[in-house]
């Protein structure tokens, strides 16, 4: 028998930056080298994008692309005045990342959408579906790109100016694939997001929920450094005289976590903070680093932990000159604050739920998501589905399509209350 199409969806979204394109139907299809790698800008979001808009006029929605590259399908209501409701989620990875962060949320819009069109449903408010453009920041070092830009945190005119790690501006790398739009959507014109994503945690996974309704999302900030040391011959620099970038990164990184831990421990907080990434140069086992890069993340449900947190990682930085010899260049690329979600749409996605004889969890996205963003201008929620064993960013991120299935009947019904209201 055929899977439903947002199954068949999902599957061929998934093979998209695959090193080895092959359909991903199960868990134990899962290998964990062969992860994706769709970032925004590459050809493979390209052809995710395509897919996806292919399927949004295959449901008659009207298809429109923002300047920045956040892709819009429309179902027009019969109040075409009055506030949509928009869903949706991203499309784009993270390094060696798994195949329904993101993806999952937009094709549960989508099946959504056209389940009420099956259904014969009549909306009066206007439903739109929404694929946010770089939502990961594994391409241009901006995490909520998309939303950020569409929430007039950062200009579209600055946005388009950024450049990714391979040096190439946004408005270049949209040019190239053809994805950049000129239409402009008015968040004015929005009364309610909500964005259906995987848990990425262990919760409801253990307690065996299909539903998790999210009543706040962490504040996320980054932290990139560049240490400047001496690179030297590693056998005839003494060892009292080497500027060693690296072991000053290496104190970083121990740094970071144990104030993590001990903020934990003082505050009972849910700080994380985690060094992701570290490039050393020129890295070789006989020359002294010179220079080494370092991507430092930070998370908070309260957004004063969060920053003083941040103010002491830079402070610690700042210090290793004293010590190592080592010049420090900062950039904080951005800050996201933690954000409540709306207790109006809370309450539709419960009532939602509870029709359906659905059991739901209320709980906290400890992952960064556009809807604290979208939240910040119009009345957001989020609706969970489960991580087996709590993974994700990592090949080995799955969910039950069982598990889907409930997600896609709770955000249906949810998008039929608020359509309505
Ligand atoms: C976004 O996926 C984040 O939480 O890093
Ligand atoms: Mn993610
Ligand atoms: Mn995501």
């Amino acid at each position: 028998m055929a899977y439903p199409r947002w199954k068949e969806e999902l599957i061929e979204l998934g093979k998209l930056g695959r090193r080895n394109p092959v359909r991903t139907e199960s868990f134990a299809d899962l290998d964990l080298v062969n992860g994706l790698y769709r970032m925004e800008g590459t050809k493979e979001s390209k052809q995710s994008k395509e897919y996806l808009i292919s399927r949004m006029k295959e449901a008659g929605l009207q298809v429109r692309i923002d300047r920045v590259g956040n892709i819009f399908a429309r179902k027009e209501g019969k109040k075409t005045t009055r506030g949509a409701v928009m869903s949706g989620s991203h499309l784009d990875s993270v390094l060696n990342g798994g195949m329904f962060d993101g993806p999952l949320g937009v094709i549960s819009a989508l099946e959504a959408v056209r389940r009420l069109a099956d259904q014969g449903f009549e909306n009066e408010r206007p439903i739109e579906v929404v694929a946010f453009m770089g939502e990961e920041g594994s391409a241009f070092r901006k995490v909520l790109f998309g939303s950020f830009v569409l929430i007039g945190k950062i200009s579209t005119e600055e946005a388009l100016t950024i450049k990714n790690d391979g040096g190439i501006t946004l408005k270049d790398a949209l040019d190239n694939l053809r994805l950049r739009g000129n239409f402009t959507l008015d968040l004015e014109n929005v009364e309610y997001f909500i964005e259906t994503h995987v848990e990425q945690g262990p919760i409801l996974d253990k307690e065996r929920i299909s539903i998790g309704i999210v009543e706040n999302i962490t504040g996320l900030t980054w932290v990139n450094a560049t240490l400047t040391g001496q690179e030297n011959h590693a056998g005839t620099t003494p060892m009292n005289a080497r500027k060693d970038a690296l072991v000053a990164a290496a104190e970083i990184v121990q740094f970071v976590n144990r104030r993590a831990k001990e903020t934990v421990m003082a505050l009972g907080s849910s700080t994380v903070a985690t060094v992701g990434k570290m490039i050393v140069h020129p890295g070789a086992p006989n020359i002294v680093p010179g220079a080494v890069e370092m991507g430092i993340d930070i998370r908070d449900a309260d957004l004063s932990v969060m920053q003083n947190l941040q103010k002491e990682i830079i402070a610690a930085i700042r210090d290793l000159k004293d010590r190592h010899g080592v010049e420090s260049r900062i950039e904080i690329p951005f800050e996201h604050p933690p954000k409540p979600c709306s207790q109006e749409v809370i309450q539709a996605v419960a009532k939602a739920a509870s029709s359906l004889r659905i059991p739901t969890k209320r709980m906290n996205s400890g992952a960064g998501h556009d809807a604290q963003n979208m939240a910040e201008k119009v009345k957001t929620a989020m609706l969970f589905v489960p991580s087996i064993g709590g993974i994700s960013h990592s090949p080995l991120e799955w969910t039950n399509w069982k598990d889907i299935e409930n997600g896609i009947k709770v955000l249906t019904e949810t998008i039929k209350i608020l359509a309505q209201q």
